[in-house]
């Protein structure tokens, strides 16, 4: 048994159930064998547990980094660019190479991306948490695949009412066990989903709510560019017949997440109606876009088109390998477009 495992055992054992956002943040986040934290190598990229948009193309970077260049003409002062969650650094990298005059930070909480961040950046650009960042008069914040982490609460709708899942240790396994929701859980599901059917599992996510307060509060200005799986909550109603809550390891949906904890990433899909509704709470203005329909307006069909182009040429001058070499880069763009694949995340941007 690991030491994780034991840990939360003796947690559940002396406060009783867990809660499962703290169940969901151990396996994540503890410092010694949390899933982010002990890994060896980054989670996202092609030799570790999934294949984000950055890493599939250099021009998904790019199109945001014209994105980050207008909103910090719009600011009109020296912006800070933040990319939290940021992995490897390719989001960051492939940014950098539209935007000039700015600050580039990035926020992780894997000590293993972080060394590899800091060779991008530097050591003093990189920290661990958003408050640690530098003041920053006007912050220009990019997230992508970082909210469908955040902890979340799990809640059923029985016939009796909502019921908090809670995990609990047998002695042999973790199993839920349902408790009364905390006073904070029900009050979100009674204003996000007040609706769903009985038997519908809701993934609270407070946590996204709390960490895109602190965003918002911590610079005066800024914009907040939040990409993701999910939907708004009407989109999400039919999808909590059983919940959104997987996990994902090595590439293919992994176990239940009782099941060797730590090891996985757990994950559920962003109810971006709940960040829309915070947003809107705080005063900042928000709209939510599609992936394809953001990148499509930040040129990425046209770089397809031009790709298209050079295939031609190249095929007419008989040059073989060129031509496989831009087919490949044009067919990564395309990925990132697919109107059912990455182009159907969602992209939600907040300006305050
Ligand atoms: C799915 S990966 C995405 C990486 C990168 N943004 C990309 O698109 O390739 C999520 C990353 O966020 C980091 N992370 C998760 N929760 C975080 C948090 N609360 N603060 C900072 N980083 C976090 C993880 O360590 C991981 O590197």
């Amino acid at each position: 048994m690991t030491d994780l495992k034991q840990r939360l055992i003796a947690r559940i054992e002396d406060q009783g159930p867990l809660p499962f956002d703290e169940y969901q943040a151990m396996c994540l986040y503890d410092a010694e064998e949390g899933f982010f934290s002990a890994a060896a190598d980054v989670r996202s990229s092609y030799g570790g547990d999934f294949v984000t948009s950055p890493e599939v193309t250099a021009h998904f970077g790019a199109a945001i980094g014209r994105y980050v260049k207008g909103e910090s003409i719009r600011a009109g002062t020296r912006s800070q660019v933040v990319e939290v969650g940021a992995g490897s650094g390719s989001l960051t990298d492939a940014m950098r190479s539209e935007v000039t005059g700015a600050d580039f930070y990035a926020v992780e909480s894997s000590e293993v991306a972080r060394r590899q961040l800091r060779e991008l950046l530097g050591s003093d650009r990189v920290v661990e948490s958003i408050d640690e960042l530098p003041a920053a008069q006007h912050r220009i914040t990019v997230a992508n695949e970082l909210v469908d982490n955040i902890p979340v609460a799990l809640v059923i709708r029985a016939d009796e009412g909502w019921v908090e899942q809670r995990v609990g240790w047998s002695g042999n396994e973790f199993g839920f066990v349902h408790e009364i929701p905390r006073p904070d859980v029900e009050e979100w599901v009674e204003r996000h989903t007040p609706s769903v059917p009985i038997g519908s599992q809701v993934e609270v996510q407070l946590g996204a709510q709390t960490w895109l307060r602190e965003l918002i509060g911590l610079s005066p200005a800024g914009t907040a560019v939040i990409i993701d799986y999910g939907g708004t909550t009407e989109e999400l109603e039919t999808r909590r017949t059983t919940g959104t809550l997987r996990t994902y390891r090595g590439h293919h949906l992994g176990p239940h997440p009782f099941l060797d904890p730590g090891r996985s990433d757990i994950t559920v899909d962003v109810d971006f109606s709940a960040l829309l509704d915070e947003a809107a709470g705080l005063g900042a203005e928000a709209e939510l876009l599609r992936q394809d329909d953001f990148l499509s307006s930040l040129g990425l069909r046209d770089v397809v088109s031009g790709l298209r182009r050079t295939e031609l040429a190249l095929a007419r001058e008989g040059d073989v390998m060129g031509q496989m070499r831009v087919r490949s880069e044009r067919v990564d763009v395309e990925t990132v477009l697919h109107p059912r694949g990455l182009g159907d995340f969602r992209v939600l941007i907040v300006r305050w």
